[in-house]
């Protein structure tokens, strides 16, 4: 086939807009799948992705379409995921292509994810078809929403394609436009030496990893032996060939301007650095692909298990997630307070749910987990510099000439309404307004805010302020030294390491007292008086106590039959399994999690 009958493109969109329901009704569309198999939808595979509906990981699909003009086209659609901590796979996607589906609800209008998607596909040189869905809704305004994109996006709007994934109505159109509207692929040499990314990769039980590959120039034969440039690992392929809907279909060989996959022995996606360069071993490109970044963490916290023999069960599931997701990082952690666990690194707060979700649902593993914590960089005083994960990890404040932690740079977009209880929580947690705009009776205002104010409850107090219809989206842009301290937390005059933290000096006294009052409320009575106390160095700056009582929990069953109280002691007996000993006091799990909201 020709290069000129090939697109390569990507759906962005701001999460639940449609993206996933469009993507199905292309493939439905051109044949690829019957109606029952779409039932499952086939880009988000994983469970958990299906249940929130959004997606994690990027996949792909080729679809052959019969247009208008009689030809045969190739569509390699690139889904791409929706969120901000996956925004590295974004654009390592968008790379791989040549443009992308711009889908706006035409019933919401542009969000923070509709700018923040459709910017780094601009950056990525896109060719770009702004596509307005669920015009079935009777609260859609398509005229509106074509100029909020002129003016909030700058691009131009005017042949928009409007549709509604739902009831299908428009979908032809969106597949003329496809092939009207976006380009083929760029040149590349087929006689050249062979030059490809690594755009994705995901390990599969039966195959084992399989690479989603975009070739530059040059041809990728089975059984070729390629190289990675930047791991420096080589091997013999096994197996090339296409993504079809629900299946991969052998090929000999990829040609420039395809996107397809390859299987090795790879043992595991960590071996595969997303945007590395492919290339032949005997004859190598000259240079690697340009943009490759290392992935970080941003986020850090402690995963230990509730019940200490669970610990090898706990590491063998970390091992099996990690397969598949090669952004999630761990090493062992020992805590005074929660025996052994590991200090694990995601890419953001959303990465860090679905991990810990995932643990606990696919494994069926009891976790704890600690306050999540970003970051820090220490300047010492004898010249070295520290990254601190853990702060429990805190080294001597004396040996600290300054501690700097991550600040973010933000947008985000509300209806008017809702505005000042916006800025007040921003304001809040430290945050520095940059700009503020209108459009229409939606507000876009950006601010700057250090990440650690983010991490614990920032979503959702900014989604009950605006009941639900502010959008978020936020960038890590560089450390700034702050007075920030250490604060700990003692439970019968005990520090809970795992409850410690760094506070910004301002905010310290409040976010204490406030641990203090949840802490409070969260532990249960103890036959004996129990202090709550928060405290930087020496110094306690909060303090709670809980009176001592006596519990009897059968108590309110008077008289009632055997079999009830026995099962209020059994519900009792379960539930202390999710309890930790700290001296001679009890924590429920909960308390950890439930600790470390502030209002
Ligand atoms: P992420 O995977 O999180 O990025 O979301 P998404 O953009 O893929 O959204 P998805 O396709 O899952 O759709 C979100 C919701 O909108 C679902 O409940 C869909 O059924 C619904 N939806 C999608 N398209 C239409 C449409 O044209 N009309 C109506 N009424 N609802 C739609």
């Amino acid at each position: 086939i020709s290069r000129d009958k090939i697109r390569n493109f990507s759906i962005v969109a701001h999460i639940d807009h449609g993206k996933s329901t469009l993507a199905d009704r292309l493939i439905q569309v051109t044949g690829g799948l019957t109606e029952r198999e779409m039932t499952a939808q086939v880009l988000d595979s994983m469970d958990i992705e299906r249940e929130r509906g959004i997606t994690i990981k990027a996949q792909t699909v080729r679809l052959d379409y019969t247009a208008e003009d009689g030809e045969t086209y190739i569509l390699n659609l690139m889904d791409t995921p929706g969120h901000v901590d996956f925004t590295y796979e974004v654009s390592r996607c968008l790379n791989a292509c040549e443009g992308s589906l711009l889908v706006v609800d035409a019933s919401q209008g542009v969000e923070a994810q509709t700018l923040a998607n459709v910017y780094q596909a601009i950056d990525a040189n896109h060719e770009i078809v702004p596509i307005l869905n669920k015009i079935d809704l009777p609260a859609a305004e398509p005229e509106r929403v074509k100029e909020q994109i002129e003016d909030v996006i700058g691009i131009d709007a005017s042949d928009a394609v409007e549709m509604s994934a739902k009831t299908g109505l428009g979908v032809p159109d969106v597949l003329e436009a496809i092939i009207k509207r976006l380009p083929p692929p760029k040149d590349g040499d087929e006689n050249a030496p062979l030059k490809a990314s690594l755009v994705d990769a995901y390990y599969d039980p039966y195959m084992g990893v399989v690479v989603i590959v975009r070739i530059m120039d040059g041809v990728m034969k089975k059984k070729q032996r390629v190289k990675m440039l930047k791991t420096g690992a080589s091997y013999e392929l096994d197996r090339v060939g296409y993504f079809r809907p629900g299946r991969l279909q052998d090929a000999d060989a990829l040609y420039p301007g395809e996107v397809g996959f390859l299987t090795a022995s790879i043992k595991e996606v960590a071996d595969c650095a997303v945007g590395d360069t492919i290339t032949d071993v005997k004859r190598p490109c000259e240079g690697a692909l340009p943009g490759f970044k290392e992935v970080q963490p941003v986020v850090f916290c402690g995963l230990f298990p509730v019940d200490a023999a669970d610990f090898d069960d706990l590491r063998n599931a970390m091992g099996k997630l990690r397969l598949n997701d090669a952004s999630f990082s761990w090493e062992m952690e020992s805590s005074a307070a929660l025996g052994f666990g590991f200090r694990c690194g995601f890419l953001g707060l959303l990465h860090l749910e679905i991990i810990q979700e995932r643990l606990s649902r696919e494994f069926d593993l009891d976790l704890i987990a600690t306050a999540p914590s970003v970051v820090y960089e220490m300047e010492m005083r004898d010249g070295s510099m520290i990254e601190l994960h853990n702060p429990a990890d805190m080294p001597d404040v004396m040996q600290i000439m300054e501690i700097r932690e991550p600040w973010i740079s933000s947008t985000i977009m509300t209806p008017d309404e809702y505005l000042g209880g916006i800025l007040k929580l921003c304001q809040e947690r430290r945050g520095l307004q940059t700009d503020l705009s209108y459009v229409g009776t939606r507000a876009m205002v950006k601010y700057e805010l250090p990440l650690n104010e983010v991490v614990f409850d920032f979503y959702d107090r900014l989604k009950s302020i605006s009941k639900g219809y502010a959008s978020f989206d936020y960038q890590v842009k560089e450390h700034r030294a702050e007075d920030l301290v250490k604060m700990s937390i003692l439970v019968n005059e005990e520090p809970v390491d795992a409850l410690s933290m760094l506070v910004h000096r301002s905010r310290a006294e409040g976010r204490g007292r406030a641990m203090c009052e949840r802490l409070k409320d969260l532990i249960p009575r103890h036959q004996f008086k129990i202090p709550i106390q928060a405290a930087i160095g020496g110094k306690v700056i909060a303090r709670e106590t809980i009176a001592a009582m006596r519990k009897d929990v059968t108590a309110k069953c008077y008289g009632g039959d055997a079999s009830r109280k026995r099962k209020l002691l059994d519900k009792q007996k379960a539930g202390k399994k999710r309890m930790r000993q700290f001296g001679k006091v009890e924590i429920p799990q909960e308390a950890f999690v439930a600790a470390l909201k502030m209002d």
